[in-house]
This record gives structure tokens, sequence and C-alpha cells, in this order.
């Protein structure tokens, strides 16, 4: 540098000399270009000004004093025209400045990304506008303090934060990481942040820049897909035992019932047929209506057997005979009176969607009948385009919960299913001492039969 600064005072002398005997054009012309030579070689201001000095000292100073003034203004010339070059750069250097920063702040507003910028080493932060108001405030109401941030994060997810941050600070591990914070509205949102960290030479971190993304939508839908996995794949195993205990009810009554009472018939017409010449006359007629009695018991237990695999009706008759005759039965058992509504003669219902329909009746009237204490029910069937509306509400114990996802509840699940596979869905609407009522709504779509073409 001492070199370089020697060099360009020499020329900066031989220069000045020049323009003080012929002040000219080309002499200024050389000015500026020694102040581009200055630059580029890294001289200061200081040192600029130091050489003007040194110049005027030998060159303006010695001079006779009537020369002294009109050698001054010219020595002013010449240095201001080298002062030039260092003039513009820092204009530019200015514009570029406000350009660069215009330009942050743009980035910064528009931005969906929360920014934040950290100095670990004061602590200083800040916390860009959007940041503030993913953490649900406005500019002014969080203070762009570390805390106002990381006091806000909830507190089973601080420990992970915290030990990722130091990772990422003292191993350089990336910071990459999704956690929940607690909203000012006191709400849960999930943010995915990033940043990351500038070490000095003696490795330690003097900057930490990063943003913050509100991911709470998709962390929701995440979170329900995930528990409607989880639901179906209970129903499914549920499917499956019931299944299982079907067949195995099937085979008792099919043993127990059918067994017997084949058994007995057997047994009756064997005494039948060894019975004496004499004893044959009278003991037929009282056998043979044993007999019938034996097959008209048979008859009824195959009927009741069948009945519960598929009820018959559905097919025989159609929808509504059968959830009519299904209401007679629950009401004849159970004693509870069931009010219809039934003003579905506009509708013809597929077949597919028969079984659907019915299943949902029958599953809603068991419910009432086992959770609900009611003493009546309002059923009501109805076209309300482009909706077929189903309607079970009893008057009840109701529920807190609008059918509580327990470990071992799945007929309301069932239902759901059901009405998802026709295109609709289940509502419900109860409170604890306020009834239960369950309302499908069933898009007639893909319920009613289609004409023929
Ligand atoms: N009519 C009703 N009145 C009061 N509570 C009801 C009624 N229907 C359903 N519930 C409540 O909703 C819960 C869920 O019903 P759901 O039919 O899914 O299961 P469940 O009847 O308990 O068992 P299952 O799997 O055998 O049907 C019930 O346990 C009960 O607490
Ligand atoms: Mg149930």
């Amino acid at each position: 540098m001492t070199t370089r600064l020697e060099a360009l005072s020499a020329a900066y002398l031989e220069g000045l000399r020049a323009y003080l005997e012929a002040a000219s054009e080309t002499g200024l012309a050389h000015a500026y270009e020694l102040g581009r030579q200055a630059m580029a070689d890294g001289l200061g201001l200081l040192d600029i000004a130091q050489l003007h000095r040194g110049a005027l000292d030998t060159l303006v100073l010695p001079a006779a004093a009537a020369d002294r003034e009109r050698l001054l203004d010219a020595a002013t010339a010449f240095f201001n025209e080298l002062l030039a070059p260092f003039e513009l750069s820092i204009e530019g250097y200015r514009a570029a400045l406000t350009a660069s920063e215009e330009r942050f702040h743009l980035a910064v507003s528009g931005a969906m990304a929360g920014l934040w910028d950290w100095n670990p080493q004061t602590d200083e932060i800040y916390f860009s506008p959007q940041f503030k108001r993913i953490m649900g405030y406005e500019d002014s109401e969080l203070p762009n303090e570390r805390e106002a941030h990381f006091g806000a994060v909830h507190a089973d997810d601080q420990d992970r934060v915290a030990q990722r941050m130091k990772a990422h600070l003292e191993d350089r591990l990336a910071y990459d990481i999704e956690y929940r914070v607690i909203a000012k509205s006191g709400e849960v949102r999930w943010v995915h942040s990033r940043g990351q960290a500038l070490w000095n030479a003696s490795g330690k971190p003097y900057r930490m820049v990063g943003w913050i993304l509100d991911v709470t939508d998709r962390k929701r839908d995440e979170e329900a897909l995930r528990t409607s996995q989880e639901e179906m794949r209970r129903l499914s195993v549920h499917i499956q035992q019931v299944r299982e205990q079907e067949k195995a009810r099937i085979a008792r009554e099919l043993h127990d019932d059918l067994g017997q009472q084949l058994t007995a018939l057997k047994m009756a017409t064997s005494l039948l047929e060894h019975a004496e010449d004499n004893d044959r006359a009278r003991a037929d007629q009282g056998a043979l209506n044993g007999l019938y009695a034996m097959i008209d018991n048979l008859v009824q237990s195959v009927r009741h057997i069948a009945a519960d695999l598929h009820p018959v009706i559905l097919d025989d008759l159609g929808l509504i005979p059968a959830i009519d005759s299904l209401v007679d039965e629950f009401s004849a058992r159970y004693g509870i009176r069931v009010i219809r509504h039934i003003d579905a003669d506009a509708i013809s219902f597929n077949r597919e969607c028969r079984i659907d329909m019915f299943r949902m009746v029958q599953e809603a009237l068991t419910n009432v009948a086992r959770h609900s204490g009611a003493t009546e029910v309002v059923l009501d069937i109805e076209r309300v385009d482009p909706h077929c509306i189903v309607r079970i509400a009893d008057n009840g114990r109701g529920a807190a919960h609008h059918g509580a996802k327990g470990r071992h509840s799945f007929g309301l699940l069932g239902m759901r299913e059901r009405a998802a596979l026709l295109g609709g869905e289940i509502r419900i609407s109860t409170a604890p001492g306020k009834g239960f009522a369950l309302t499908a709504l069933l898009p007639l779509a893909s319920i009613e039969a289609k004409p023929a073409p």
C-alpha cells in the first residue's frame, strides 16, 4: 500500500505541476485518471487528502504571494477532478443499496413465508410482518425479541426445536423442522421452519436467517387422513370378526335349533314306524299332527335365520315395505312408538342402495333400543331434491358427543361408510337430555333406478 501511495504521490505531484504551469483539459483528464488509479489501488479519501496537502506544500506555498491565490484555485480544480471517481462510486453504491433494500422490502412484504434474522451473539432478532401475521399478530403487536416467538412454541415441541437449533449452530446440521406454535388467538398452528447460520473465522455463529411457513391446513389434512385410515383399518378388522361371529351364530342355531328339531322329527317318525298294528290307527292322527307342528317350527326357524342373513322382503317387496316391517317388529319388541313420515313414493330405489339404506335404519333403531331409553322415535324418509333424506330422531337421553370414536363402536362408523359409498353423508344432532337425531343425506343420483333407455 505504501509503495502504491508513494508512486501515486509522485504522479500526482508531476500532474499537478504540469497543470499549474498550463491549465488544460488534458491536465484535468489526467487528474481523473489518477483518481481512478487511487481507487483501483484501494486508497482511501484520507490518503488522497494527505497527498494533496503534500503537493500544496511543495508547489503552492513557495510561490510568490501574488500568484498563490490563482495557483490555489487551479490546484483545487485539479483535486476535485481527482475526487470525481470516488464520488461517482459512492453515488452508485448508494443507488445500488437503495435498489437492493427496495427489493428486500418487496420480497419480505410479498412473501408467504415469514422471515427472521437473528444475531446469536447479541440476541437481536428481526421478524418480518408476515412472520407476525402467521402468529396472528399485527406488525406492531409483536416485539422483535426472540422470546416473542420461541416462548409461543408449543410446550411439547420446545425441546425438539431447541435441540435442532443447537445441532445447527454447533454441528452445522440442517435446520429444517416442523413444529406447533400457539397463535395470538390461542389456536394451535403448525409451521415449517428453515434457517441457515453464518459462522465467523473462529467458528462462532454471528448471524442466522430463516423463514417459517404456515402448514396448518396440510397438517390437518394429514391428520384427518391418518384418523380415517386408522378407522378404516379398525372397521375392516371388525367386519372380519363380525363375519366369524355370524358364522358361529348360524352354526349354533343350525346345530341347537334345527339339529334338535330334526332329531325329534326323526324319533317321532321312527316311533310311528314301529308302533304296533293295533295302536297304529289310533296313533296315526295324533302323531301326524305332532310331526306337522315340528315341521312348522322348522320352517319358522329357517325363515328366521334366512331373514337375519338377508331380508328377503327387500327383494320381494322393496325397501319401504321392508323398513315398515322392521319398524313394526322393533315397536312390538321394545315397546317404543315409531311415528313414520315416509314420503318416498316419488323415489324408485335401485337394487344396489336398498340393503345399505335398510341396514342404516336398522342400526339407528338398534342404537335407539340400546342407548337412548326413548319412548318415541320419529322416522322421516323424504325427497328433498337433489337428496333423499332419512332421519331417525328419538326423545331419549341423547349423548354429549356426536358419536364418540370409541374403540368398540362401529355402528355409526359403518353407517358413515355406507352413506359415503352412496356419495352421501351422515349428520348427527344430539345433546345430553335432548334426544339423538341422525340424518342421512343421500344423493338421488346414486340411489334412484335409472329409467330404462
Ligand atoms: N340413539 C342414541 N341415543 C343416545 N346415544 C346414542 C344413540 N345412538 C348412538 N349413541 C351413542 O353413540 C355411540 C356410538 O354408537 P355406535 O352405534 O357407533 O356404537 P355402539 O352402538 O356403542 O356399538 P356397535 O359397534 O355395536 O354399534 C354409542 O356408544 C352411544 O354412546
Ligand atoms: Mg350401534
